[in-house]
């Protein structure tokens, strides 16, 4: 029976291992074509790599005040929120999720929207102390977190360039988002106003600025993955530069999930393209796919089934889960990095998952393959870390923030903050040290060392609010101007 020490099973892994393998300099060359690719996608519209101007043109300080409703689609769930932002980086919320049904997601998207604004309406009679009472109170201003690649035209307007992370309503692309809810809202007789379209990366980088007094990037490595950081205005070349009303910075959404779609630099491996083949959409954002959530488990059990079908794991047996497509969820991958308890003990959660979530029956579960399924998640998870520091470390250097302070102590000026949220980098163990291990090969130690990584707490739901009080303000601001003129 093939066991961890069996010839043929070591060199299948060390196949494996050599397919995932990114050394430090096959992780350089895709970071010299993906800050090309940024480059590219300021000048150009269309690019895989959207690089989209959110129309936000600063970023809080931490002594906003105002109470703002929030919504977040793009996930799991909808989530609605009313902010309560207090100064001094202080917030309160309260917040309901509602389910979307995979009938929703993939339904007409008409169905979608009048499912949110209902959600809104039963939030605001359910759980708000801040719904207007009298219709002559105005409407509350609501941001809206919608998660998905969007041309932006104004910090309130966008139209939908594509669904990912499994929704694909037919018929939205091209759609003007905010105007669709809206009309939803109002036919439902919602006094609210949305006067903010955030994606959540933008809404990751607001909260954390808001938290942390200021921050470069704000980045999630969740469901999907993605990036925001603050640009300057004069680099973005397809953009009118008046859109930015005299400011000098603008936060831009990289949609870093479909960098290189184009496969000129990215090592695709048999198993990443048998994921890909049978995804919702083939071809379509090739690196989200080799990091995110909804794909790890995905990736991992591609792999695994391979070992299966060449005998090298479960005795060549399978489990009804094993063989579903999503079958093993990036959760398991999470459960099985944790687990620190011997292979051959019983309760090790790595069998635990295999036989009691999978499946799988006991007697085909050796100690040796519960050593593989390790191996396994190990390789798949520390490749989604190594590409995640390609993102980092590039805008690091677009952004000229990879300079290190040589010898000297750090001061609280020198660092570079991170607001980063979802699922992989909560709950993945090792991911932020496999990232970091990959940062000081790509941009050095010193520099390694000046970027801070935190949880942005709840960037979809306080960046949301961050982003409609900014909408507020720059509005009002062009208001004053135009009176002045
Ligand atoms: C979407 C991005 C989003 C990211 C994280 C990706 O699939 O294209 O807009 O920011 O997921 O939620």
């Amino acid at each position: 029976m093939p066991s961890a020490s069996h010839p043929s099973l070591s060199s299948a892994l060390a196949s494996i291992e050599e397919q995932f393998d990114l050394s430090k300099i096959k992780l350089q060359g895709i970071l010299d074509r993906f800050r090309e690719r940024m480059v590219y996608g300021l000048q150009n519209h269309g690019a895989a790599m959207a690089m989209i101007p959110s129309y936000v043109t600063g970023t809080p300080d931490g002594s906003e005040k105002g109470v703002y409703l929030a919504l977040d689609l793009g996930g799991t769930n909808l989530r609605v929120c009313e902010v309560t932002l207090g100064g001094e980086g202080k917030v309160s919320m309260k917040q309901e999720k509602y389910k979307v049904s995979d009938q929703l997601k993939t339904g007409p998207v008409e169905n979608l929207f009048d499912y949110i604004a209902a959600s809104v309406a039963k939030f605001l009679k359910d759980f708000s102390s801040a719904a207007p009472q009298n219709p002559q109170d105005g409407p509350l201003l609501m941001g809206f977190t919608f998660s998905f690649p969007v041309e932006q035209t104004a910090i309130d307007r966008g139209t939908l360039i594509s669904w990912t992370k499994g929704f694909s309503c037919p018929g939205a692309v091209g759609l003007e988002v905010v105007q669709l809810l809206q009309g939803c809202l109002d036919r439902q007789h919602v006094p609210v106003r949305v006067n903010a379209l955030v994606n959540d990366t933008v809404g990751a980088l607001l909260a954390h600025a808001y938290h942390a007094k200021g921050a470069l990037l704000g980045a999630i490595f969740g469901t999907g993955t993605n990036g925001a950081y603050v640009e300057a205005v004069e680099r973005i070349g397809k953009m009118n530069a008046a859109h930015a009303h005299g400011e000098e910075t603008m936060i831009i959404n990289t949609e870093w999930g479909g960098f290189d779609d184009e496969r000129a630099a990215l090592l695709i491996t048999l198993f990443d393209n048998t994921v890909d083949r049978t995804a919702i959409r083939p071809r379509h954002h090739a690196f989200e796919k080799m990091i995110s959530g909804m794909y790890l488990g995905e990736v991992v059990r591609t792999v695994l089934i391979h070992l299966v079908d060449s005998l090298h794991l479960f005795q060549g047996f399978s489990s009804e889960l094993l063989n579903k497509q999503y079958g093993f969820d990036t959760a398991y991958v999470s459960a099985v990095l944790a687990d620190k308890k011997p292979s051959n003990s019983a309760d090790s959660p790595t069998r635990l998952v295999l036989v009691d979530t999978l499946g799988i029956k006991a007697e085909h579960v050796a100690e040796g393959d519960v050593e593989t399924v390790k191996a396994v998640c190990k390789i798949v998870g520390r490749r989604a870390a190594r590409l995640s520091s390609v993102a980092i470390a590039a805008t690091l250097q677009h952004t000229g923030h990879d300079q290190h302070r040589g010898g000297a102590e750090l001061q609280e000026s020198d660092y570079i903050d991170i607001g980063c949220d979802g699922s992989v980098y909560e709950f993945l163990p090792y991911f932020e040290e496999w990232v970091r291990e990959a940062l000081r090969d790509l941009v050095g130690e010193g520099a390694e060392k000046r970027v801070r990584m935190a949880l942005a707490k709840d960037g979809s739901g306080v960046g949301a609010a961050l982003c409609a009080l900014q909408a507020k303000k720059q509005h009002d601001r062009m208001l004053a101007r135009s009176n002045t003129i």
